[in-house]
This record gives structure tokens, sequence and C-alpha cells, in this order.
């Protein structure tokens, strides 16, 4: 169908220092940016190369900070959990108040985010629809989450979320996962196939695998590089996670 779909989000705050619990104002601009981002409403979509326009898809999906909590009672969408915890990593503690962070809202009815310090340079990391529902979300270090407050350049225009909600909703990585072969895939017909990641800003066109002359899709968020570089989702992108919406993910929307 081509009508919008919303998704109740739960943003949690989990923080050992005041830097790293982040105000609601920094939260409430990185759902904006979603917004943006998967409507195609997003101003620098302007930088995508003539070859590459008609690739742009608009997801259709809308964000909203929750306003009913999991007891029936009005939250504002965000919780706030203090910890003695320094940083976090992908061991999904940060998603269990028993080990420092906070636990999941029912996945099947929110988008859990989770914010904190993550250590060893991570943005971010997301789970694949399909897995278990205490772990089931994404997380994102607060630098990187938004785009004021702590949001630190490179990454402090919103995009690192942009890709994790992308892997939450199915997507994977546009160069196949396959490091840097040509042999991957990412089970999208209309990206091009793609060698390594790229990373930093880099200059169109770059050519791998034999996709020239466009070559790279680079400026695609399921790609690796920095967030003023990443600007689109292509209409193969965006049907696979409509798709998820109305499958896995159903009961999710609003
Ligand atoms: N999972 C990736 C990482 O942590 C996220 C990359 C996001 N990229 C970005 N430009 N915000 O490395
Ligand atoms: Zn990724
Ligand atoms: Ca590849």
């Amino acid at each position: 169908t081509d009508e919008i779909l919303r998704i109740p989000v739960v943003v949690h705050v989990v923080a050992r220092t005041d830097a790293e619990n982040i105000s609601d104002d920094q939260v409430i601009s990185q759902i904006e940016v979603l917004n943006k981002d998967y409507r195609a409403t997003n101003a620098d979509l302007a930088a995508v190369p003539d070859v590459f326009s008609s690739l742009v898809g608009d997801a259709k999906i809308e964000f909203v900070l929750a306003t009913v909590d999991p007891d029936g009672d009005p939250t504002s969408g965000i919780t706030r959990t203090s910890t003695t915890q320094s940083t976090f990593g992908i061991d999904n503690a940060i998603k269990f108040a028993d080990r420092g962070g906070a636990d999941a809202w029912p996945a099947d009815r929110y988008l859990n985010m989770w914010v904190g310090l993550l250590r060893g340079g991570l943005l971010g990391y997301a789970q694949f629809p399909g897995g278990p529902a205490d772990t089931d979300g994404v997380v994102i270090t607060h630098t990187a989450f938004g785009t004021t407050g702590t949001a630190t350049e490179p990454f402090n225009l919103g995009r690192t979320a942009t890709h994790e909600v992308g892997h939450y909703l199915n997507l994977f990585h546009i160069w196949g996962d396959d490091g840097s072969g040509c042999g991957g895939t990412d089970e999208v017909s209309d990206t091009p196939n793609q060698g390594s990641e790229n990373t930093g800003k880099p200059t169109f066109p770059k050519v791998s695998c034999n996709n020239g002359p466009a070559g790279d899709l680079f400026m695609d968020y399921m790609d690796y590089v920095d967030d003023d570089t990443m600007v689109m989702f292509t209409a193969g992108q965006v049907s696979r996670m409509r798709t998820c919406l109305e499958t896995a993910r159903s009961s999710l929307r609003v």
C-alpha cells in the first residue's frame, strides 16, 4: 500500500555523567531527522547526482515519541536511567536494568532506542527483525544522536539512527557485507553492486565492481560515509522496509 506507516518510539537515555544525560531537545532533534529522512524531505537530498536521482525513495514512514507507556500512563516517550557503567558495548548490556541499562518496552508496540556512551568508537548497532523481544531496537552513542547538545561532527546530523533503523527494518549494508568482494548482495535490486564500504566524504563518481560510470551509491544511508554525505534510500530499499512493517513488524504500526 501507499499509506503513511507510523512507528511509536521510546528513547531510553542511560547516563553516568551530566553530558550523557542528553536533553529532551537533543532527542527531539533526532526524531525530526528521522521524519525528514524517511519522507525524503531532507534538504541535502539535492546532493544526489543526476544519474541517481530516479532511484530516490520516499519510505512514507513517520516516527512519533510514544505518548502512552506500557502501563497505559502518559509519557514523554523518553526514559532516563542513571548508571554506574562508564561505557557500553555491543553486548546488549544497555538493554537490561540489571546490567546498568534500561529494560526494553514491549518490542511489538514500540521501537526501543537506547542512547548512552558506547566504547571503541562504535556509533551504533541494531537488531534485525525476528530476534528476541528483550534486545529488540537500536542503540546509539550520545555524540552521534540528534543534531544538537552533545552531537559531534562528522556524526552530528542524526544519520546513525537513520542507518540503524534501516537495519531494524531489514536493510543490509549497501556493499553486501562481503569485505571488499563483488559477490555479496544487499538483496535490493536497484542499488549498484559495490566493493567495500565507503567512509568519510568520497567524490563522485567512485567506481568499484565494474559499476561505472556512475559507480557506488555512496550517498546512501546504508553505506558508512559521514553524516553530511549520506542522504538517501532507494525505492528498492524503501520497498524492503515497508514489507518488513507489513509482515514481521506489523504490530508496531499505529
Ligand atoms: N553501525 C555503524 C557503526 O557503528 C553506524 C554507521 C553510521 N554512520 C554514520 N555516518 N552515522 O560504525
Ligand atoms: Zn550498519
Ligand atoms: Ca561488496
